[in-house]
């Protein structure tokens, strides 16, 4: 429901937004207007040339596996056990996993892996953990225990929490219990706490990205979060995925921009910035929504983004692996808004769940259940 409000509103804008890129470029261009179904074919911005403009990743930047992590979960009745997920890791050079719990079989299979965990807190133990008592108990069993052999990265609490939910009061003061709980173990400046978004709480996002903001629903919810992370030097973790926004309003959005094959020669401009894919477009929506909010100097971790190879709309093997492996060549670069600063990424998931309600979910893996590589991605 809410997102169909969402999806509704950003379709009318970026009409209204496409109007107003089309009005501002070159008069080869202006026939399109009249046409709105034709735009459908056009890659999403129009046709201007500007021969230079093509980022490539750093030469001598950072190594790629640096800023690349794989999320972890397991619905499937025929998945490895822990000792052989992390096994999987290692082989293939993936040096940083999220959980979503705290699992006792992971965290054992990951000690001495040298493998940095983003471990999650479930929606479903927000409020508990608002007790600081429960909050020293749960980093205690779950952080100290397995402190210096795990290194935890992050702990974050709680996923994908809407505005309208009724946990949504309990997610600053959990953050801040735990927080707390990881300050009393002396262990602040190595594990940042904070919590996992999704792009639904922007609106006018990405479209361009500079009139992103936090939706009026939510910004009660996440700007005294923002500012909590602010203060503690936290990041803001968010699930980004240019596949869904594709298929929710694939009619003015390209498959090409949503999968990073967008012709250099057609950029989309917002001020003085320059964007040739959706994902770049919906991460820096993200950091306008944070500056509008207080958060300028709040840096966002993208925690999941992923494409099903199978089960709904343009979720191919081959769609998939391209979008895998030019997410992995971008995230080096930085966006536009803050260029050349890796975009920490942890790529959903790590294997095919068959136990997914939903048919299109089962095909978000990397590996099939037997771990074999879908799609032959280099993380090193
Ligand atoms: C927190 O939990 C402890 C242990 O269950 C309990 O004794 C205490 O009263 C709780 N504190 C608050 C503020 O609810
Ligand atoms: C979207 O952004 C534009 C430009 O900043 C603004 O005029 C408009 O009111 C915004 N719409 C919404 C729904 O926030
Ligand atoms: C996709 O799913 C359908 C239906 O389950 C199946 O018949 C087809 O073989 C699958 N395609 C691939 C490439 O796995």
């Amino acid at each position: 429901m809410f997102r169909s409000v969402f999806v509704l509103l950003l379709a009318s804008l970026i009409s209204l937004v496409f109007h107003r890129f089309i009005g501002l470029k070159s008069g080869n261009m202006v026939m399109a207007i009249e046409d709105v179904d034709s735009m459908a074919l056009l890659p999403f911005g129009s046709a201007s040339r500007i021969g230079s403009f093509f980022r490539l990743p750093q030469c001598g930047g950072p190594r790629r596996t640096e800023s690349i992590g794989v999320c972890y979960t397991n619905l499937g009745n025929n998945l490895p056990d822990a000792r052989e997920v992390v096994q999987l890791y290692k082989i293939h050079g993936i040096e940083k996993m999220r959980i979503y719990n705290p699992d006792t079989a992971i965290l054992n299979a990951l000690r001495g892996s040298n493998i940095e965990v983003i471990v999650g807190i479930p929606n479903t133990d927000l409020e508990r953990i608002v007790n600081l008592s429960s909050a020293s108990n749960w980093v205690q069993r779950n952080i100290q225990a397995y402190v210096p052999h795990i290194k935890f990265r992050y702990v974050a609490v709680g996923n994908d929490v809407q505005p309208s939910d009724s946990i949504a009061r309990y997610v600053l003061p959990a953050i801040s219990s735990i927080n707390s709980a990881i300050s009393a173990a002396n262990l602040q400046d190595q594990i940042k706490v904070s919590t996992v978004i999704s792009i639904s709480l922007l609106s006018n996002s990405s479209f361009p990205p500079s009139y992103s903001s936090f939706s009026s629903e939510a910004s009660g919810f996440i700007e005294p979060i923002v500012h909590f992370l602010a203060k503690n030097g936290s990041p803001l973790l968010a699930n980004v995925y240019p596949y869904f926004t594709y298929t929710d309003i694939t009619r003015t959005i390209s498959l090409d921009y949503a999968l990073f094959m967008q012709s250099p020669t057609l950029v989309i401009r917002d001020d003085n910035f320059e964007y040739n894919s959706l994902f770049e477009s919906m991460v820096d929506a993200l950091y306008v929504a944070l500056e509008k909010s207080g958060g300028a100097e709040v840096s966002i971790v993208i925690a999941e983004s992923g494409w099903p190879s199978n089960g709904s709309a343009a979720a191919t093997v081959e769609n998939a692996g391209t979008y895998y492996r030019n997410l992995m060549n971008f995230v080096p670069t930085g966006t536009p808004r803050r260029p050349r600063r890796a975009i920490e990424t942890y790529l959903f998931a790590m294997f095919d769940e068959n136990l997914k309600p939903v048919e299109m979910e089962k095909h978000f893996g990397l590996f099939t259940a037997d771990k074999k590589s879908k799609y032959q991605l280099s993380f090193s």
